[in-house]
């Protein structure tokens, strides 16, 4: 935070962690550190971003995302937008880009876009003068997430290196998973895949994981258990055969944490199904879950992010 025209990004957009370098995903992380202290003290608010302009435009739900960039550009005193898209000129037929390009035209800095689309932010990055930030585009990537899950790791467990992370369920639609697996294979931890073959990804076994179809083999000795949400709206048919049976085979619950290392925490990104691929009981233990840690880190990350896309702004730092 003080100094503040250190390149963070080589980009101007953040679109994904795939073109990450480990230097960038650490600058990134030493960053938010700064603004977890920032949120932890009273007086919460900065003028870094003073006169900039930051807009949301979410074509999917989003409690957690959407609410901390949102908190993220007010302190760091930008002014801050959520486009309504249900209520917007999408429901007449405007297309993303119309809709991107009339927003543009308002010339904000920043443009924050969640898409069902997997490549819409790439898209509209090449589009639009502003900045673009992916804040999660179909089952491609979700690069905050990813950020704000090593962070939470890394001030529990001192590191990243080293460490074995089994990320367990429907990773097939899953954007989180990707740029995780992206983001700690980087940084030299070991990412074990545990799901059910029907939700396992064609081309998992290019990604340079451990795969594990169960899950008892998969959690055994890892340090971290990251489940994910069953995500029903990408799925076109079956793909388990109940969530009772589903909760069965590969929900976490005691019995199954039980196998990691005695020290190993929980995650989940959120939104939960809980009794579908996560017992209330772990969920809930604040001893082992780091739920709701992950999300203070969110707005830590989202500060992080805008603070370091503003220094290659023109102008530079507000
Ligand atoms: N983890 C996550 O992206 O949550 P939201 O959908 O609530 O933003």
């Amino acid at each position: 935070m003080t100094e503040t025209d250190t390149p963070i990004l080589n980009a101007r957009h953040l679109l994904g962690i795939e073109a990450l370098s480990v230097g960038e995903i650490t600058g990134l992380l030493d960053l938010a550190e700064e603004y977890v202290k920032l949120g932890r003290a009273p007086q919460k608010k900065l003028a870094l971003l003073k006169g900039r302009t930051v807009i949301n435009l979410f074509f999917e739900p989003s409690t957690r995302t959407q609410s901390s960039f949102e908190l993220a550009g007010k302190r760091l005193g930008a002014d801050t937008m959520n486009m309504s898209v249900r209520t917007s000129s999408v429901s007449k037929g405007e297309t993303l880009v119309d809709t991107a390009t009339t927003l543009n035209a308002m010339r904000p800095d920043i443009l924050i876009v969640r898409h069902q689309d997997s490549g819409a932010a790439e898209l509209l990055s090449r589009k639009l003068d502003c900045s673009v930030v992916n804040a999660g585009d179909g089952c491609h990537e979700h690069p905050t997430q990813a950020l704000l899950d090593a962070l939470t790791i890394r001030r529990r467990l001192g590191r990243l290196d080293g460490l074995t992370v089994a990320i367990c369920g429907d990773i097939a639609h899953s954007r989180v998973a990707r740029s995780n697996i992206h983001l700690l294979t980087k940084m030299g931890a070991t990412v074990r895949l545990i799901a059910p073959k029907t939700l396992l990804p064609a081309d998992a076994a290019s990604f340079g994981c451990e795969i594990f179809t169960d899950m008892n083999k998969g959690v055994a000795d890892v340090d971290i258990v990251m489940m994910l949400r069953l995500q029903m709206e990408r799925m076109a048919g079956a793909f388990v055969p109940s969530a009772r049976e589903y909760f069965r085979f590969w929900g976490l619950d005691r019995k199954k944490l039980a196998l990691a290392k005695p020290h190993a925490f929980v995650m989940h990104p959120g939104p939960m199904n809980r009794g579908v691929e996560i017992d209330s009981a772990v969920a809930d233990d604040i001893e082992v879950s780091l739920i709701q840690e992950q999300v203070e880190m969110g707005v830590a990350i989202r500060m992080a992010v805008l603070d370091a896309l503003s220094r290659g702004l023109s102008g530079g730092s507000a």
